[in-house]
């Protein structure tokens, strides 16, 4: 009768709904706060994201992948690939082959990005539909010969308002229209690297500022009409832990510069030796009891980063909180790049709009899920990805799933009609046996001598 009901009310809201929304193609906008550490939304107030999630879901624990750096991590989200196959394998990168270098100061070069397929190119070669970003990373070069229509080049110092202004303009009026947007924003992920994370009064305060930018984002969607129906996800790319100079892995205790080329340093060190590879290893295995040595080789395989190039002979990785130097001077008190098994690495995912449930919290899931969720709002056939779309069907309101509070009902709700028809079938078996002629029968049985 319920179900009768609620069929019968999604019917007319569909046929309500058959001329406005309906024929409007679907509309996403992906945002990121750089370094948005989950649980910095347990241990601090943010009124701001609070209502958004209210109206919308929560996914407390993203699964993030190794290395946990933001290059990395970016790309996974938007091309749902591990690191090993999509081809940004950290911040900073050496190819042997063409003897090219990759790092934060320069990383125009297509080569670098052309491995995978990010969604805004997908999303581009659709009829009638463009992207637009706001500096997400990759989004300022020309992957398999496509920007998007609409990009700035990346400049950290452009302001949030400027990259909010500019973003919301080409998603309201822009023909074709605007149907994937990116904004990203580098706080609180610098301030977590300046202060540490245990540093709570001036995170508060950098939290603070977080969530008025995310009041000024819904604030500014509203006001152009863009809110009821735009999907907005806002996410981030990894965590943050504390670090410390107390705690420091000096390679230049164990093995001589001039043995290796460093290509990344720190929390995991990329080596490419310069010697017998055998031979770096073995000086470098005992170094610190804080710090995993693997061979290429042997990198575990829950990590996903070993089948490319780009991964060195020589991988290091330190332990929670520890830092790889060379100089003992050089030291941050926060950090990221850590095995991705670790809580701290995580960040969260909300997300609000027509696609997405209302007052709906989820444990966890995969970074590398979110690529075949956004592709399912956006109408687009994902490439090969290492995502999941099944993990994300509770997120929304045209998937079938069961929760947990769901399930137990059902569970209960089946043992009640079970116990029931149980009890009615003894009854009337009771009934109907009355003169319990097979009664000796079964005695007859138990008596069986064969089972002596
Ligand atoms: C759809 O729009 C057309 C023209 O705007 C209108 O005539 C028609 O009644 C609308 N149908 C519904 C179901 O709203
Ligand atoms: C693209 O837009 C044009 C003009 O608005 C329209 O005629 C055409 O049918 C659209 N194509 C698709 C595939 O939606
Ligand atoms: C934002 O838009 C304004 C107005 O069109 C433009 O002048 C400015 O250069 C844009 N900013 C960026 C970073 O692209
Ligand atoms: C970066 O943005 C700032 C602020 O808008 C501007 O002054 C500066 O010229 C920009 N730098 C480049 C290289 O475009
Ligand atoms: C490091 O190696 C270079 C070249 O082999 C050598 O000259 C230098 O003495 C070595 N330094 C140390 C500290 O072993
Ligand atoms: C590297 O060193 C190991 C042991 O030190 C040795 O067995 C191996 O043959 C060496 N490899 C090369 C290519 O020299
Ligand atoms: C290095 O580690 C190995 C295995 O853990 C151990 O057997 C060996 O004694 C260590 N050597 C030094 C110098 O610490
Ligand atoms: C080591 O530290 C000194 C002083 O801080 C600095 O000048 C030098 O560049 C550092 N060397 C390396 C290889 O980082
Ligand atoms: C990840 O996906 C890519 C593309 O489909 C595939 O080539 C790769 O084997 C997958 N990785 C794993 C570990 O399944
Ligand atoms: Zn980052």
């Amino acid at each position: 009768m319920k179900l009768l009901v609620i069929l019968l009310f999604s019917g007319l809201i569909t046929a309500c709904r058959g001329n406005s929304s309906y024929s409007l193609p679907p509309k996403l906008l992906l945002v990121s706060f750089d370094g948005f550490r989950a649980d910095y939304l347990q241990n601090y107030d943010f009124p701001h994201l609070q209502n958004f999630i209210k109206e919308g879901v929560l996914v407390e624990h993203v699964k993030n992948v190794f290395i946990t750096k933001t290059f990395p991590n970016h790309y996974s989200i938007v091309t749902g690939l591990y690191e090993e196959s999509h081809g940004i394998v950290a911040n900073s990168m050496y190819d042997v082959i063409t003897g090219k270098h990759f790092s934060d100061m320069n990383y125009k070069d297509p080569f670098w990005w052309n491995e995978a397929v990010p969604i805004w190119v997908t999303n581009q070669l659709q009829e009638n539909r463009s992207s637009a970003a706001a500096m997400w990373p990759g989004t300022d070069i020309p992957i398999r010969n496509t920007t998007p229509s609409y990009f700035m080049n990346y400049n950290s110092s452009v302001s949030f308002e400027e990259r909010l202004n500019n973003i919301t303009t080409w998603l309201s009026n822009s023909s074709p229209p605007v149907t994937f947007a990116t904004l990203y924003w580098e706080e609180p992920d610098a301030s977590g690297h300046k202060y540490g994370p245990e540093d709570k009064d001036n995170m508060r305060r950098v939290l603070k500022e977080i969530d008025d930018l995310i009041g000024d984002l819904v604030h500014k969607l509203k006001m152009l009409g863009l809110w009821e129906n735009l999907n907005v996800i806002i996410t981030s790319d990894h965590g943050m832990t504390q670090c410390s100079k107390d705690r420091l892995i000096n390679l230049d205790l164990c093995i001589n510069r001039s043995d290796y080329t460093l290509i990344d340093l720190t929390p995991v060190a990329a080596i490419l030796p310069k010697i017998n590879k055998t031979e770096v290893y073995n000086k470098l295995k005992n170094c610190s009891s804080h710090m995993n040595v693997y061979l290429k080789e042997d990198i575990p395989a829950r990590f996903y980063y070993q089948h490319n190039d780009r991964i060195q002979p020589v991988v290091l990785v330190a332990d929670e909180g520890w830092t790889i130097v060379l100089n003992k001077s050089s030291s941050k008190l926060g950090d990221h790049g850590y095995d991705n098994s670790l809580p701290s690495m995580h960040p969260f995912l909300a997300a609000h709009g027509p696609a997405f449930h209302k007052g709906y919290k989820h444990n966890t899931i995969n970074n590398v899920d979110i690529y075949p969720m956004m592709c399912h709002i956006l109408g687009l056939k994902p490439h090969p990805n290492n995502g999941t779309f099944g993990h994300t069907k509770c997120l929304l309101v045209d998937q079938w799933c069961i929760k947990l509070p769901e399930a137990i009902g059902i569970v209960i709700g089946a043992l009640l009609v079970l116990t029931i028809l149980t009890c009615l079938m003894i009854i009337t078996q009771n009934r109907l046996s009355a003169p319990q002629p097979f009664s000796r029968l079964q005695l007859q049985d138990d008596d069986d001598p064969l089972i002596d």
